[in-house]
């Protein structure tokens, strides 16, 4: 391996949203990683540190061409130039498209359990959430397409907001669903919303379909959201990019991020994610073996030491989705319970929706010795919990 991810930064006391807590805690909940980020997007931003002004910028055309490279070369998907907008973040996108492209009252559906903000970009607009629960069996989900359909049919639903992979449960969408998702939402008069921004993190084995690059008639009613801060752990640096083949919609949404100012970048954004599409694969391609490597502690030690919970199987992501309906209906209490008696720091998966309250959300993009440090805790605790619950 080139790079070493098993030196962390030390990032306490760096007013890090995930590592700003108690000294005798770890954290590994927010979908934040602990590794520093790639050298050659280090070197870029020094670049223009070293500039010394700091002034207005404007988005030139080498953004949109290193997105285009990267999406030929990783996921043989031809996005032109022209469909491309960049924006301050993918929430701040989602929340300006449900703004400009629904009205007050309007339903929009997610699939459940899904990345929590969705609902809030939904609810905080006057909008209504319509979740189609995906049904879960034999620790697998799948989508319940005449739930969906019905939920999309309502005369009031105009967006579906989708995540592809999918966050918290981790799966790639084949190509098959997506053609079936696409044409509903076709049917319905429905448009999509596909939030990628987990694409490039696929396990090994893994390929992900870009839900545009089904046909031209779903291309033409979607819009997707990308971008390299996943991938990369730019996240603070807030930095992404929206697709959009359809130029009506395309002008539709345009203006709604000007109107929300949302579509100017900071000075180091675009270098940053340049510096990632265009120099950044040789990085990423050793921290999928690495994370890799870190899902196969979990699994394994897990599996043996804590055997009442079990790991879905998962494609994407860094984010292990852990079964705990053998332990408790309320993972809330039981996050809580590992928080406050062994340091460990996890995400709840209520907050996700659909049957969230039975998983938890183990973000595992860490050092495997501190992953380690993490299981050793949470074996502990499990054990404990159970012998006073
Ligand atoms: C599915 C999904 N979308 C969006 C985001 C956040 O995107 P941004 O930081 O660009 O607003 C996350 C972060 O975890 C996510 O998981």
């Amino acid at each position: 391996m080139s790079f070493n991810f098993d030196n962390l930064p030390n990032r306490r006391s760096t007013n890090s949203y995930k590592w700003d807590i108690r000294e005798d805690e770890i954290p590994m909940w927010v979908a934040d990683m602990d590794f520093d980020t790639a050298p050659v997007i280090r070197e870029s931003l020094r670049e223009r540190l070293l500039q010394g002004a700091y002034g207005y910028n404007s988005v030139p055309d080498s953004f949109a061409e290193s997105i285009i490279q990267w999406w030929s070369r990783r996921h043989h998907f031809q996005i032109e130039s022209d469909w491309i907008l960049f924006c301050t973040g993918v929430v701040p996108a989602i929340s300006s498209i449900v703004r400009k492209m629904t009205r007050e009252n309007d339903n929009v559906v997610v699939l459940s359990p899904v990345y929590n903000i969705f609902y809030n970009s939904i609810s905080n607009n006057n909008r209504k959430v319509l979740a189609s629960e995906l049904l879960y069996e034999d620790s697998e989900y799948q989508i319940d397409f005449d739930d969906l359909e019905e939920k999309l049919a309502d005369c009031r639903t105009s967006l579906f907001i989708f995540c592809n992979p999918h966050n918290p449960i981790g799966k790639v969408w084949s190509r098959d669903i997506l053609e079936k998702l696409g044409e509903l939402c076709i049917k319905h008069d429905v448009l999509i919303l596909s939030d990628e921004i987990h694409c490039d993190l696929t396990h090994v084995g893994y390929q992900y379909t870009p839900f545009a690059s089904i046909s031209e008639k779903i291309a033409m009613q979607s819009i997707t959201c990308i971008a390299p801060t996943k991938t990369f752990n730019l996240a603070g640096l807030q930095t992404s990019a929206i697709v959009i083949p359809n130029p009506e919609i395309r002008q539709l949404v345009n203006r709604g991020i000007n109107t929300d100012e949302v579509a100017e970048p900071n000075t180091f954004a675009i270098q940053a994610a340049e510096a990632a599409f265009n120099e950044g694969e040789e990085w990423l391609n050793e921290l999928i073996i690495y994370l890799d490597k870190n899902r196969n502690i979990l699994k394994s030690r897990l599996e043996l030491e804590a055997p009442e919970v079990t790991l879905l199987h998962s494609e994407a992501t860094y984010l292990a989705w852990l079964d705990c309906s053998r332990i408790t209906d309320n993972t809330t209490m039981l996050c809580e319970y590992l928080r406050n008696t062994t340091g460990l720091y996890l995400s709840a998966g209520d907050i996700f929706g659909g049957n969230g309250q039975y998983f938890i959300r183990w973000n595992y993009a860490t050092s495997s010795a501190l992953l380690n440090e993490g299981i050793d805790r949470f074996v502990k605790g499990i054990k404990a919990y159970q012998e006073e619950n």
